[in-house]
């Protein structure tokens, strides 16, 4: 156990993944749960802090291309061209692993997971390590992951000592998760890259396809992002004549259903922009949670760039098994 402490001090950071502790550290996309990837009881942390279970390969985070290229085997043309255009940023590749990356890290898979992520203090903490961090969303597997330092400290405290505070997280979602094929890019979660700049970068045929069954596959499970409340997306009128009686928590892209008289309502954003409503979903999700409502009905946003994304996560969240 744990006395967990939020700070800022990227040294204090390093030394405690040094000693192969765990941090927190802040991403662009989502905090990340943080072990040094290169040290098996360090990861081994990881798992036993998220009650993950051990198939579900981690991510590993680099600060530049020359931590990168030693951790895979090759990159093919239209990684580089990602690459070029997009990190640091969020997205993260499949490639063939080299052998410096422990089979812990990957379940066993011959592929791993690997991404330079756009944060200041990140990026100047992974610049000063020697060896790369296997990062997963710094969330108890399952629940909704975390944007600020306090989200992670609701679901981890006393799970680890320090918690990097980098503020909210700008985009607010996970990473776009690509691998390769002869002549075409995979997406195999959806994410901060859309899948329509991935097809304008590298010119390739683009297939999206999205794994729900197994995570040693690419991918996730399909009951993810769960808030503890019932979650029920798509027609709001319909979800609330099934739940007549109940107090009701909406969440909406920029219209209100306050005529419907709602419990409570959270517009993701008023101005209809959908990236400013990707970075408010989760914060949302978490204050309905804790919201005195008995329910939580999520409108489905309009299929096109990161659109796409949030509607994977709200049936995620919705998904009864
Ligand atoms: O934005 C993100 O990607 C965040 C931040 C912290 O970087 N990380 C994140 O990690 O979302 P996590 O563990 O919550 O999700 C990683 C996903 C999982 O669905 C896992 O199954 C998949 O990536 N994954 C990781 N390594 C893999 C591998 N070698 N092969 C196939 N899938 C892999
Ligand atoms: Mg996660």
């Amino acid at each position: 156990m744990h006395k967990t402490i939020i700070g800022t001090d990227v040294l204090e950071t390093k030394r405690f993944l040094e000693e192969g502790e765990l941090v927190a550290i802040p991403t662009e996309t989502v905090y990340g749960l943080a072990a040094n990837a290169l040290d098996e009881k360090a990861v081994l942390k990881i798992y036993a802090a998220k009650n993950r279970p051990q198939f579900n390969p981690l991510i590993l985070h680099v600060a530049n291309l020359d931590q990168f290229r030693k951790l895979v085997l090759d990159i093919p043309l239209a990684c580089k061209k990602l690459l070029l255009e997009l990190t640091p940023g969020p997205i993260t590749f499949l490639l063939p692993k080299s052998d410096l990356v422990p089979d812990l890290v990957t379940a066993g898979s011959n592929l791993v997971a690997i991404r330079i992520p756009n944060h200041p203090l990140t990026l100047e903490l992974l610049s000063q390590l020697d060896f790369p961090l296997a990062a997963p969303s710094a969330n108890p597997s399952g629940y909704v992951s975390p944007v600020t330092a306090e989200h992670v400290m609701d679901g981890l405290n006393q799970k680890l000592p320090y918690i990097l505070d980098g503020g909210t997280c700008q985009i607010g979602l996970e990473s776009t998760i690509v691998g390769f094929d002869v002549d075409k890019v995979i997406i195999h979660r959806l994410g901060g890259i859309s899948a329509e700049q991935i097809r304008d970068i590298t010119d390739n045929h683009v297939e999206i396809a999205l794994s729900h069954a197994s995570p040693t596959a690419p991918g996730q499970l399909k009951s993810h992002y769960a808030t503890a409340k019932p979650f029920y997306l798509g027609d709001v009128e319909l979800h609330i004549i099934e739940n007549k009686g109940k107090r009701i928590g909406i969440i909406s892209f920029y219209k209100s259903y306050s005529a419907l008289n709602p419990a409570v309502e959270i517009l993701l954003s008023n101005r209809g922009n959908l990236n400013e409503a990707a970075a408010a979903l989760f914060s949302a999700m978490r204050n309905m949670d804790s919201a005195n409502v008995d329910v939580i009905i999520a409108e489905r946003f309009p299929d096109q760039g990161i659109g796409m994304a949030i509607n994977d996560r709200l049936e995620r969240a919705a998904f009864k098994p």
